[in-house]
């Protein structure tokens, strides 16, 4: 019996919400600069023109709407008799606004703003630029609230805890290329997990899964959520 579901969400999930997803052909990073955009050292170098990328990101997120795979896993959460835990790497807002509650968000939020100099977070402005005061210490180190490369991820302790108690996880629309979470496969197992990945196409890693479930995540997720739920 199935008592504690961890699932892993990943780009792919928000993909048919019209967000870009990050290493498919065309995707984000072959856009636009890793290392100038997503590092503290770019941030530094040209704060300008990450705001600028993350300003870009909060616009598309603001003019997206949740999908059906977002929605199955609200279903989900609301019907499945024992604990949900549902960790993303995205920024965007779309479990939250299809209803999913608790959401665990360790890349950070692109629709929070954090000030560097004293930790303070608040709701982001639509725009977000260098020159903006922290509304609690007044000083200009204002940034979105997000992780970079070569930051920690948010709430590991938390994820750890959540994983060594996992029976069934599952992996939603990620590439398993960035760590972290892409670890977090081997670490459910460890615990005894049983491991599934539901992905447009079997990802590069899909031979660490117990289960590989393919096909685009509005069609796969609410199917497979169907199952969980019979
Ligand atoms: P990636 O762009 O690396 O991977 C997206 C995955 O989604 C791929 O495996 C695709 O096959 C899959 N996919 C695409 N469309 C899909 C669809 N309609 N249905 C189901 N799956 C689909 O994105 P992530 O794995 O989320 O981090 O990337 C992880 C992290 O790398 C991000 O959080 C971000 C990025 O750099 C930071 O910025 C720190």
């Amino acid at each position: 019996m199935t008592r504690h579901l961890f699932l892993l969400t990943g780009a792919g999930i928000s993909a048919e919400s019209g967000l870009g997803t990050f290493r498919d052909a065309g995707g984000i990073w072959s856009r636009h600069d890793l290392d100038e955009v997503a590092t503290p050292e770019g941030f530094a170098r040209d704060p300008a023109l990450v705001h600028g990328f993350y300003n870009a990101r909060r616009e598309n997120c603001l003019g997206a709407h949740p999908n059906a795979a977002h929605r199955a896993l609200t279903r989900l959460q609301a019907g499945f008799r024992g604990e949900v835990t549902i960790v993303t790497q995205n920024v965007d807002d779309l479990h939250e606004r299809a209803g999913t509650a608790g959401v665990i968000h360790m890349h950070g939020e692109v629709m929070r703003a954090l000030c560097a100099a004293c930790g303070a977070r608040w709701q982001a402005p639509r725009v977000m630029a260098p020159a903006d005061p922290c509304p609690a210490c007044g000083r200009a180190a204002t940034r979105p609230d997000v992780v970079w490369f070569g930051e920690v991820p948010y709430h590991m302790d938390r994820i750890a805890d959540r994983l060594s108690r996992a029976d069934l996880f599952a992996a939603i629309g990620t590439s398993g290329q960035v760590y972290p979470a892409a670890g977090f496969v081997a670490e459910a197992r460890a615990a005894g997990a049983r491991t599934v990945e539901l992905n447009l196409a079997p990802s590069d890693v899909a031979g660490a899964f117990d289960e590989v479930i393919v096909g685009p995540a509005t069609r796969i997720v609410p199917a497979w959520v169907d199952r969980l739920l019979a």
